[in-house]
């Protein structure tokens, strides 16, 4: 495994590369949800590329950008284990040079759910992919189903731009009771900790009403505001029934829809889906 910090090394390293490539963006402080994404490429492509960039355009200014958790030594070595090519840590000038000034803006999905709660994090989390994706030149990139709504920004992103490479979903690894994993469950103290299933109880909740028929997304949402309101440490930020591709909400629940939620655990916020139909 080759580990590099500029473009052009890693350019470089990457016509040595035997196609085709798959390639995990991330931001390090790897757990298992990561990991899969690496297995996932790792099985499918016979060279792997994984970024670690903490890719500070598309924190809000209030938002966790320096506390984000890091640990670089510990995630090259479970890259290392599993079996990656090539690690390109870039540092934040290496990205964005002081002159740096094009923007990629997706639009209407990325103006909903997360991008109306977190202005301009979609335009931070597309730039920087479309950056990597010129960078790396990937046959295929994996992102988790965990953040849908970021699934979504980059395929019509590689859509629109005719970019020329497929994006491969990976389903959400979850905790044993059902907790998403996420590098920002470390933010959350015990108490929190066992607070934060509230958000995959609703969304199973959904699911649950959902099979037995109930379509109307008022409904669902009501029962789901419910359930979430009665934990104490939860404040919601949102409650979503919405078409999976154009995001649009939906009244009558079609097929496929995507149930999301943003709910703020004491001071983290959290997110999770799933997706019926
Ligand atoms: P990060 O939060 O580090 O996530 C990297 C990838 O791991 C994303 O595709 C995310 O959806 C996936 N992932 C996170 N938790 C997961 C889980 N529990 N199960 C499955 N996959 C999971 O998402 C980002 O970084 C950034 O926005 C990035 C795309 C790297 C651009 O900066």
């Amino acid at each position: 495994m080759v580990v590099v910090e500029t473009i052009d090394d890693l350019k470089r390293l990457r016509l040595k590369l035997t196609e085709p490539v798959g390639f995990v963006p991330t931001m390090g402080y790897f757990h298992q949800g990561h990991l899969a994404l690496v297995r996932q490429a790792r099985a499918e492509s016979p060279s792997v590329v994984v970024s670690i960039f903490v890719n500070p355009t598309q924190f809000g200014p209030e938002e966790d950008f320096d506390r984000y958790p890091r640990d670089p030594q510990r995630d090259l070595a479970l890259l290392e284990k599993g079996g990656v090519d090539i690690v390109f840590m870039p540092s934040v000038d290496e990205m964005y040079p002081p002159q740096f000034n094009s923007w990629v803006e997706v639009g209407k999905v990325a103006e909903r759910l997360e991008g109306a709660s977190r202005p301009g994090h979609f335009k931070g989390v597309a730039t920087v992919v479309a950056r990597l994706f010129d960078i790396v030149q990937p046959d295929k990139a994996y992102f988790g189903q965990k953040d849908a709504q970021q699934l979504v920004v980059i395929k019509k992103m590689v859509a629109d731009l005719n970019m020329n490479l497929e994006i491969v979903a990976v389903p959400t690894v979850r905790e044993p009771d059902g907790l998403a994993m996420s590098s920002r469950n470390t933010y959350l103290n015990p108490k929190e900790r066992k607070a934060a299933t509230v958000l995959y109880q609703a969304l199973s909740l959904a699911q649950k009403l959902w099979s037995q028929g109930e379509r109307n997304t008022e409904r669902l949402r009501q029962q789901m505001t419910a359930l979430i309101q009665k934990q104490p440490l939860a404040d919601i930020d949102y409650v979503s029934i919405a078409d999976a591709e154009t995001l649009d909400e939906l009244d009558k629940v079609k097929s496929p829809a995507l149930v999301s939620l943003a709910v703020r655990i004491g001071k983290t916020r959290l997110i999770d889906n799933v997706v019926v139909g």
